[in-house]
Order: C-alpha cells, then structure tokens, then sequence
C-alpha cells in the first residue's frame, strides 16, 4: 500500500464484498460500548467509542496499558479530524499528502467531548488519523464518530500484524473481530506533533523522515523521550525471550532474525532475503513471534541500515531489546 493511500480501494471492493452486516455489527458494538480488533494498514487495533469513558476504561484493562499513556483516535475523513482537532496549515498539508494512511497528528484538542479525557490521558492535545485499510474504513463510517485504537497487543508486546496474532492476545475481550488479512506495512504509524507550528516527530513508523521533511520542511528538534510520548514503557514490542540486536550470526540456542541474502536454516527467520526495508518491516512483529515460538534463549537480530523506513524498525528493535524506553 502507497504510504498517500492513493490504492487505499484496492482490494477493497474483495475484502468488503458481502460483510456490510459484519461491520454494521461492529459499528453496533461501539455504539454499544463494546470492544472491537480491527484491522489497520498498521497494525491490528483493539477499538472504543472515544467518547464512551466506559468503554475507554475497558480498551486499558484489557491490554493492562498504563493510564497516563493517550490512545490514537481514528476517524473516517479529514473533516471529522478538523472538527476534533485545531489543525494549523502544516497539519492539514500533513493530513493530505498522508491520509488516509500510516501518520498520526497530535494537534490541540477542540472537542474535548468526541475523545473523552481519559482517552486522551488529561493532555490538552489529541492523536488521531484516518487510516487506510478498508475495513477499519467502512467501520469508522458506519460508526460516524471517532474510535480509539491502541494496537491490540496486550502491553509491552509485539503489536500483532496477522488475525490470528490479534485474537490470542485480546480477542476475548472484543464483542466482534474483523479478519482483513495480513497488514501490509506491519509498523506502527508515524506519530508526529504539530503544536505552535513546530513539527516534531514522536514515533518514527511508515512514513519516514525524509516524507515529512518533503511537506513541511525541517522538523523541530525532538524531546527527549520520556516527555515526547508518554506512554512508552522501558520494555516495548518485547517477546517472551530477550532479543540481542545488531547480531552477526547466532550463539547455538539462539533463533535468527536476518536480513538480506545468505543466511537460512532452521531457527533463521529472514526478515527479508531481498534487503527490502518495507518487506523487513511487514513481517517484523510476525517474525518475532515465530521466533519466540520455537522458545530459544534468545532472538538474536541482523543489523538493520537506518534510512528509510529503517528507522522505525530499529527503534521498535532497540525497544523489544530493552535499551531505550
Ligand atoms: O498504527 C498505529 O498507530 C496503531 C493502529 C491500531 O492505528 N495504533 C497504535 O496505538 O500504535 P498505540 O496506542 O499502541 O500507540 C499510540 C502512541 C503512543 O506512543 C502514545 O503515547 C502516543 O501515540 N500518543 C497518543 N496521544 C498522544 C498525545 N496527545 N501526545 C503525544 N503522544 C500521544
Ligand atoms: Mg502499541
């Protein structure tokens, strides 16, 4: 999928053909208060009426997700984003050149009723998108009003990128589940704050550096960490065995995340034999599970370049390895 969402319908009319029930039924079980796994071009997402305090409390018992950390808010369109939102010009030149697709704009919140406080975690400043896949799409339209979506991971770990990974980490606690099939970036969103018409990047993700420098020019320096994004744990995206990065080869016991040509044989888990980033990046969270399923001692991991969409990869790996929080 283009990063612009220019082939958002591609598929679409396949993956939506005969479920126009199954997603008024989610649409209903928002409405309801429900709990929803939807799929996104990202990752999988575990949805709730943002407006439904309720409802937002259940999204952070079910993934034992900290309170003080705010939710992404999904919405169907740039129009409902700037009714909730105060979109400067950076934001709205942000929004069109990305959306629908893989950016998440933190802007002050205008309607503090649509994402209620607890979703946003007492911040005056909203996160939301319009995201690309066609399921969530029709989902949010039939909803009308904006969802909010952690990855449907439970806490501190790898955000799950197939249906299957979605339902066993919280598929018991959704009232419906939506299969839209593997995500085709496999990351997370680039999250970026555009506040007093400076453009920071929070969360490097889909779309890189380079593409946001392309719209709004040169970002504002980050802050550090702690403050940027407030939720992000000392130990993130984590498997159940510890991973060692910037790996040459793997110490026996060890499983194999490699990259690029050569390395093969059991335990080896080839990110992707090409050096294709976006490839790696797809199957990042898939393969990190499929290592830790075969319960090594640890996952050791090939160096990944840090251009492009390298970025994000190797922040997600520095966090699932424990060295930044
Ligand atoms: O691709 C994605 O973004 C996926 C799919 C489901 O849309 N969602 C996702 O949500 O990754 P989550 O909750 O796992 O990550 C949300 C990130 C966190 O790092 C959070 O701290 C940050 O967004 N965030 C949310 N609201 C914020 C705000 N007002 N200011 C700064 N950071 C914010
Ligand atoms: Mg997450």
């Amino acid at each position: 999928m283009g990063v612009d969402g220019s082939d958002r319908r591609q598929g679409a009319g396949q993956l939506l053909a005969g479920r126009e029930a199954e997603i008024d039924a989610a649409a209903r079980a928002l409405r309801a208060g429900g709990l929803v796994l939807l799929p996104t071009e990202t990752v999988y997402g575990l949805g709730a009426d943002a407006a439904n305090p309720a409802a937002v409390t259940a999204i952070f018992e079910a993934k034992g997700r900290p309170r003080f950390n705010p939710l992404i808010a999904h919405v169907a369109d740039l129009e409902t984003a700037a009714r909730i939102a105060d979109f400067d010009d950076r934001a709205y030149a942000l929004a069109k050149a990305f959306w629908p697709g893989p950016l998440t704009i933190v802007a002050p919140i205008k309607d503090t009723a649509a994402v209620c406080d607890l979703a946003r975690a007492g911040l005056d400043t909203v996160a939301i998108r319009v995201p690309g896949h066609p399921v969530s799409h029709a989902v949010l339209e039939a909803f009308g009003g904006a969802v909010v979506a952690p990855s449907a991971n439970r806490s501190g770990r790898p955000s799950p990128t197939t249906y299957a990974d979605a339902v066993s980490e919280t598929g018991d606690k959704a009232a419906a589940a939506l299969d839209g099939g593997p995500c085709a970036v496999g990351l997370e969103s680039t999250v970026v704050s555009v506040l007093e018409g400076q453009v920071r990047l929070l969360r490097p993700g889909a779309v890189t550096r380079v593409q946001l420098q392309q719209i709004v020019g040169p970002l504002a320096e980050a802050e550090d960490d702690a403050k940027r994004s407030p939720g992000r744990l000392a130990l993130h995206y984590a498997p159940d065995a510890p991973v060692r990065i910037n790996a040459r080869s793997a110490q026996p016991g060890e499983a194999f995340l490699a990259f690029g040509g050569g390395a093969s044989g059991e335990g080896v888990f080839n990110l992707s034999p090409g050096g294709d980033l976006a490839e790696a990046a797809a199957n990042l969270f898939a393969y990190l599970r499929a290592a830790d399923r075969t319960k090594p001692s640890a996952i050791a991991v090939a160096p990944i370049p840090e251009d492009g969409l390298g970025e994000a990869i190797n922040d997600r790996l520095r966090r699932a390895a424990g060295y930044i929080g």
